[in-house]
């Protein structure tokens, strides 16, 4: 079968032949894949600065943004059944007998960093044909959410991310009209913005497009508000938000997020879901982040990968998001391209524009 497969050492990126997987264990899966959406990560794998091949395969297949349709089942299977639409998750444990995380199947905590992600860490990806897996790893999607299932994966960090914000609030037991600014419009930010409108935060997305920009628009239509940092300094932006209840970061800028932390809240929660690459030391305020984080009962946290309820939380938002924005969740998805097409590598890495682009194995 066909995969897209990256080379580390000899810098190349292309098509190649892999063997079609097997299902070897009564509760695997066999999945055909349809589409495969491109993140940061891809791009970061693409310009050959992440990214690990397992075992001792010269080259990494990529992907890991998923939807396929289940074609075979194990004897054991009981999770799904053939037809049905899934979304794999993309991190395994790790193999420490001592990993309470990975043994409780909480591999997104995991503690040692020797768990394995498909698509980006010592095993394969799903920009391939087929791809096999336990019945665990699945994430049964509806079929009516066949045009936006890709975006399941992306929409896991905002789930994660959400949940530890709830249990950080039930300190504070009053009913309190919470304010969110999220900071970045891209995929992850605009989901993560529908994400805390659905749950009635009064959320704020403040980026650097101008506000005639289509992501600006499509944040009004969720019932969001657009500030532009071509407009809006962030002081000023502060001022138009009053408290600062949450920041969601989605940004990967270290130097606006720590210019944002100064102006968080009263017992405001910060989360920072951007990877930065290696950078030069950047300076700033640290006294005054400091003092604010004591005298104003701050949290500071970051949040990476996602646990199964979460990826069902995920799908669960969708169907809401596409009942309440249809037009809103739908145009997220910019560019469908063939894997055919010559297009593929502008997409993998990151030069392609848009918003979301989702590469697709059938016409
Ligand atoms: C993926 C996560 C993964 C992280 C770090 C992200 O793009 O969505 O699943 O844990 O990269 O590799
Ligand atoms: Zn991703």
């Amino acid at each position: 079968m066909k995969a897209m497969a990256v080379f580390k050492n000899s810098r190349e990126i292309g098509i190649i032949e892999h063997p079609e997987p097997k299902i070897t264990t009564p509760t695997e899966v066999k999945v055909q894949i349809l589409e495969v959406g491109a993140c940061g990560t891809d791009r970061e794998i693409c310009t050959f600065e992440y990214g690990t091949p397992p075992g001792s395969d010269d080259y990494l297949i990529i992907g890991h943004e998923s939807l396929g349709k289940v074609v075979e089942i194990g004897s054991a299977v009981s999770d799904v059944k053939i037809g049905d639409l899934v979304v794999i998750m993309v991190r395994r444990p790790c193999h420490h007998a001592g990993c309470q995380p990975c043994r409780a199947g909480r591999q997104d905590f995991c503690t040692t960093g020797d768990f394995i992600e498909r698509g980006i860490k010592q095993a394969h990806g799903f920009l391939t044909e087929y791809v096999v897996d336990d019945q665990k790893y699945m994430i049964v999607v509806p079929p009516e959410l066949k045009n936006i299932g890709v975006l399941t994966e992306p929409l896991t960090i905002a789930e994660k991310a959400l949940g530890q914000v709830k249990i950080i609030q039930s300190r504070l037991p009053w009913n309190l009209h919470h304010s969110a600014v999220v900071l970045g419009a891209g995929p992850v930010g605009l989901l993560g913005a529908m994400a805390l409108t659905s749950r009635k935060f009064k959320t704020f997305v403040y980026s650097s497009e101008l506000p005639s920009d289509q992501k600006a628009q499509l944040v009004e239509k969720m019932g969001a508000t657009y500030i532009s940092a071509k407009t809006h300094s962030i002081e000023a932006l502060a001022k138009v938000v009053g408290n600062i209840d949450l920041v969601y970061e989605a940004t990967g800028s270290p130097s606006l997020s720590f210019d944002i932390i100064k102006v968080l809240g009263i017992n405001g929660i910060f989360i920072f879901t951007g990877i930065p690459g290696h950078k030069d030391p950047i300076a700033s305020d640290l006294a005054l982040i400091m003092r604010n984080m004591v005298l104003k009962n701050q949290d500071i946290f970051g949040s990476v990968n996602a646990s199964h309820e979460n990826y069902q939380d995920a799908v669960r938002d969708l169907v809401f998001f596409q009942k309440h924005w249809p037009s809103v969740i739908e145009q997220l998805i910019t560019n469908r391209l063939s894997i055919e097409s010559d297009s593929i590598k502008e997409v993998l890495c990151g030069r392609m524009g848009g918003i979301k682009n989702v590469i697709q194995w059938l016409a």
